[in-house]
């Protein structure tokens, strides 16, 4: 029996110092990062015949394998990591290019998945596989005119794979309205089930079955994109609310988001390591991913702007664009004990990588300018307020010919914008070759910059404007100011949200995100409107974030109607006042201005603006618009005035506006 115990802890103990032995590496490894087991392999391209007459093309590089349908080009499946296809089970919805299309007559157009009816090998060689599937237009043809080209990159030793698509229309071409074009990936619901889009924003997510009001799992709200999830599959989304506004992000921050299954240890991210090729300028908000799982890009959108966004082709007008190329990329990390912290972190070191790549040195394309065949524009920008001389941190980019500001709603070029150093200083790299307009606006300040000339970038050229002066718009002296002139909302007051419709994932910093704030002003102000007291109100407590409707009955709203009093010790009867409003939203509005009496006809109205649907849409600025309006003295009164600002539109909840800032200037002394 003895000895049976001693040859029993004898085994034990081996098989614990092996355990040990096996062990010890792992605990003193580097922890494996993405790519445990790389492959160096030469990526290969196998077109298959599958049965009904259909074709798959397979490019596979040893680490992923990534399958199309052929000539069309839909990318039908992802293998990784022994998953056997990372994408969604539904062979119409997996990841595909599509869209949004309006031509001469209203028969034509709809959402188009621009599948290709050519499939070409562009390149193969040990480092890479570019392959092709295009599609061009000839008169008759149904579908949108348009030569479209989707191209596919594969490179050896990369987990993931390069996308990119060439546009082209030509003038003689009938008009068309073009306002969404879009990259879309669905993946396998079984395994994704956890979202990333930023540090502060990820979360276990619900699922698209959770949305579904018709078998009763949630319930509808204030519009289609926003449910409450009243039976959700995981009670821990008991009464939240779903939206995919919430996970929007300005283009500046747009560059990785994505979706990790915590279960497979893997994760799927799309990376866009430039904007140059996006639409709406760098503070434009764009979907990232959301329920599904999806996880899209988006090239040309109206989100936050509205019909605003210039996308129409008149006849005569020729266009080409290369939109992309992004970086689909999928990762690993097989001993993570916290797989969404190391795959998000992975995620975000390779998207530096690719930022740092950017021109990229491996797309095939001549419509794709090296960086070599790229230009940069150097210069100083110097603020001359009268008041202030300084650089501060401002942003500008060149973007096709127009009017200041006209970058906010171009869709047609390409836009490079950077941010200048606290002495003014800028430095816009790998510009492509062309004319532009460099525009620009500075934190702190109103209105929008543009240089008097044009800039025109060459290949291999280094252009130095040494100084541009930015001159904001100011007749005089500030009476008074409400907020910061940031193009936003956010130094407002922005409520609480309602505790049984609260995304308790979203930051606090973002609390403009949550559903249903507009109500609370009706809450706020049940039977009287804001009033706003130059010196007694704080305007981070006092100005409501929106300036929205009054909901009175179950489907009634009325106008409303905000008051600014302030004193004037003394009148200039004979100078002209300036009433400085900037706006950072309007949806179906039309704000009218009054001074000193209520019941006149408006001094001041903007007509109806705006179809941006910040509000609705938890964005907290949308399109920027300035007005600067001169106020005769006669106006005014020695003592007490009042400024009115009714938005005199009111249909629903979600007409209305978002100040960036107002200001009251003196007649100018000079
Ligand atoms: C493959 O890529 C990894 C990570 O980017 C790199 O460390 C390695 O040197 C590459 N191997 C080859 C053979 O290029
Ligand atoms: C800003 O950039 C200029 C030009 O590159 C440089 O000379 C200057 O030192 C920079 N200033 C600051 C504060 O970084
Ligand atoms: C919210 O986000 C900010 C900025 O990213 C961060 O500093 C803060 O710690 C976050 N707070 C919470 C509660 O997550
Ligand atoms: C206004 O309110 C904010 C937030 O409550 C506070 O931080 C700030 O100090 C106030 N400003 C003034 C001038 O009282």
């Amino acid at each position: 029996m003895a000895s049976q115990k001693k040859i029993a802890s004898l085994i034990i103990c081996v098989l614990l110092l092996l355990l040990l032995l096996f062990l010890l590496p792992i605990a003193f490894s580097e922890p494996t990062r993405n790519l445990d087991g790389i492959s160096a392999r030469a990526p290969t391209v196998q077109q298959i015949k599958k049965r009904h007459g259909t074709r798959e093309v397979v490019v596979d590089n040893g680490i992923i394998r990534v399958s199309f349908s052929s000539p069309e080009g839909l990318v039908t499946g992802i293998k990784y990591k022994g998953i056997d296809n990372v994408l969604s089970p539904h062979l119409r919805a997996r990841g595909y290019w599509d869209l949004m299309w309006q031509g001469e007559n209203i028969r034509q157009g709809g959402l188009d998945r621009i599948e290709g009816t050519t499939f070409r090998i562009i390149s193969q060689t040990q480092e890479q596989v570019e392959i092709s599937f295009s599609r061009t237009w000839k008169r008759g043809d149904p579908h949108i005119p348009l030569n479209v080209e989707k191209r596919y990159i594969i490179r050896a030793n990369t987990s993931g794979f390069y996308t990119y698509g060439i546009f082209e229309r030509l003038p003689e071409w009938p008009e068309l309205d073009m306002g969404l074009i879009r990259l879309v990936f669905k993946l396998n619901p079984e395994r994704f089930h956890y979202m990333v889009v930023a540090d502060n924003r990820q979360r276990e997510m619900p699922t698209e079955a959770d949305r579904d009001i018709d078998r009763g799992h949630a319930k509808a709200l204030g519009y289609k994109e926003a449910v409450q999830l009243t039976h959700p599959h995981n009670s821990m989304f008991k009464n939240q609310v779903d939206d995919k506004y919430q996970y929007t992000c300005e283009i500046k921050d747009n560059k990785v988001h994505g979706w990790i299954s915590t279960k497979s240890h893997v994760g799927f991210w799309i990376i866009s390591p430039s904007g140059e090729y996006r639409s709406g300028g760098p503070i434009k908000q764009e979907l990232t991913s959301h329920v599904g799982p999806t996880a899209l890009t988006t090239f040309i959108s109206g989100h936050y702007v509205g019909a605003d966004m210039k996308t129409h082709y008149v006849t005569g007008e020729s266009w080409k664009k290369v939109l992309g190329p992004v970086f689909i990329y999928v990762n690993s990390d097989s001993t993570s004990n916290s797989p969404p912290d190391s795959l998000w972190e992975d995620a975000k070191r390779q998207t530096e990588k690719e930022v740092k790549a950017w021109p990229y040195d491996f797309v095939a394309s001549s419509d794709f300018p090296t960086r070599r065949e790229r230009g940069t524009v150097t210069g100083r920008l110097l603020v001359n307020d009268r008041v202030l001389t300084s650089g501060g941190s401002a942003y500008v980019g060149l973007a096709p010919p127009g009017e200041a500001g006209s970058w906010q709603t171009n869709t047609k070029g390409y836009q490079f914008w950077t941010k200048t150093n606290e002495t003014g200083h800028f430095r816009i790299d790998n510009v492509r070759p062309g004319t532009y307009n460099l525009y620009g606006w500075v934190p702190g300040f109103i209105g929008d910059f543009l240089y008097q000339n044009r800039v025109d970038v060459a290949a291999g050229s280094e252009i130095s404007l040494d100084r541009v002066v930015y001159e904001p718009p100011r007749n005089g002296p500030t009476l008074w100011e409400i907020g910061v002139p940031d193009r936003t909302a956010r130094e407002y007051f922005v409520p609480e949200p309602y505790k049984n419709t609260m995304n308790p994932y979203l930051n606090q910093s973002d609390n403009f995100r949550q559903y249903g704030l507009w109500q609370r002003y009706t809450e706020l102000y049940p039977n009287h409107n804001l009033v706003y007291t130059i010196g007694a109100s704080n305007y981070s407590q006092d100005w409501f974030y929106a300036h929205v409707t009054r909901k009175t009955g179950d489907l009634t709203y009325v106008p409303t109607t905000w008051q600014i009093v302030f004193q004037l010790p003394y009148v200039n009867w004979r100078g002209s006042y300036t009433l400085q409003l900037a706006l950072a939203s309007a949806a179906r509005a039309n704000l009218q201005v009054r001074i000193n009496n209520q019941n006149t006809w408006p001094f001041f109205s903007t007509g109806t603006i705006g179809k941006d649907n910040a509000i609705a849409r938890h964005g907290i600025h949308g399109l920027y618009r300035l007005y600067s309006i001169s106020v005769p003295g006669r106006l005014l009164r020695t003592g007490t005035n009042t400024i009115y600002l009714r938005q005199a539109k009111a249909i629903g909840p979600f007409e209305g506006l978002m100040y960036d800032y107002i200001r009251l200037e003196e007649p100018s002394s000079d």
